[in-house]
């Protein structure tokens, strides 16, 4: 059985901003196994980017629980966090976060230098990633010579440097046309099914959202649950829809059964949530 990787448990991020608190995560539970590729989908607002913080220990919960491989590091020091994000997370960032003074490889081998790797192995391993992502002929251009697309292709290979068991992309196709989009995620795909890697990526776009073997939708802090999320848009993964048809068939007569059941009862909640979704999947509101 595929082990949990990392697990949330009733993770509450509440933001200070002077005499206001602002309640960005609210008893957030979320697990992911070892191997396994997760989308997050939800509208602007929701918690997205702050539970990526969470799922990456790049920030601390105000209450809850984080485990990685069921050991609770929720109270680790800063330090100690610093070196499991160094060897075992690799962030793929929507803005990119690359270094504009430095040139494609070089950003690709900044991590590998805070483990410690001597620069032979960092330029080696730094070309055959950037070669990876179609960027062989690219490694002494800097961010501002290079496309938007090819910036977020140095930005994966980046993350991948110190080979990381986990890949944590937040919106890594926002600024990407189509196409592009498509074909990162193509990158994403292949390192979760060629190199088992895990992989938990937000997205706006529930096409792509849609590639993963599992979606999970955030709102107002929290995970909904599969339930709600059915109801709202009946947003299935790839992956489940090549369920055999009998289980398909077993599946939505049940759901038909407790919609129906429930249907008089959730439709005030049910309504505001869609209207709330698609008001984050249309325009962001930033
Ligand atoms: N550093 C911060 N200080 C105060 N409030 C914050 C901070 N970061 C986020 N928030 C608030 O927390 C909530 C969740 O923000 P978050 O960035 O996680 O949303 P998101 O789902 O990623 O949205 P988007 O789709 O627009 O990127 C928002 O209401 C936001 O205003
Ligand atoms: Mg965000």
């Amino acid at each position: 059985m595929t082990k949990e990787l990392i697990e949330l448990d009733d993770v509450w991020k509440i933001y200070q901003m002077g005499e206001v608190e602002v309640p960005a995560l609210r008893g957030l539970n979320f697990k992911v196994k070892e191997g396994e590729f997760v989308s997050i989908i939800g509208p602007s607002g929701s918690g997205k980017s702050t539970a990526m913080n969470m799922i990456g220990v790049l920030d601390f919960p105000s209450k809850g629980k984080i485990y990685l491989e069921g050991k609770d590091i929720t109270r680790l020091s800063e330090s100690d966090l610093a070196q499991i994000r160094g060897k075992k997370i690799g962030f793929i960032f929507q803005q990119f976060n690359l270094i504009n003074t430095l040139s494609a490889i070089e950003n690709v081998m900044l991590p590998m230098i805070f483990q410690d790797i001597d620069e032979d192995a960092r330029v080696k391993k730094a070309t055959e990633l950037l070669e990876m992502v179609e960027l062989g002929k690219r490694l002494h251009h800097k961010p501002t010579e290079l496309s938007g697309g090819q910036q977020q292709r140095v930005a994966i290979a980046r993350a991948l440097a110190n080979d990381p068991d986990v890949i944590l992309a937040d919106e890594p196709t926002g600024n990407l046309d189509s196409k592009t989009g498509t074909n990162v995620l193509g990158f994403l795909k292949k390192l979760n099914r060629e190199k088992g890697k895990t992989v938990v990526m937000v997205t706006h776009d529930d096409k792509l959202a849609m590639e993963a073997e599992r979606i999970e939708r955030l709102m107002d802090g929290t995970m909904m649950s599969k339930k709600e999320a059915e109801e709202l848009n009946g947003l299935r993964p790839t992956a489940s829809k090549k369920k055999s048809k009998k289980n398909v068939a077993k599946q939505s007569s049940s759901i038909k059964r407790s919609s129906k059941k429930s249907a008089s009862k959730n439709s005030i909640k049910s309504s505001k949530k869609k209207s709330a979704l698609k008001r984050g999947k249309g325009g962001r509101i930033k």
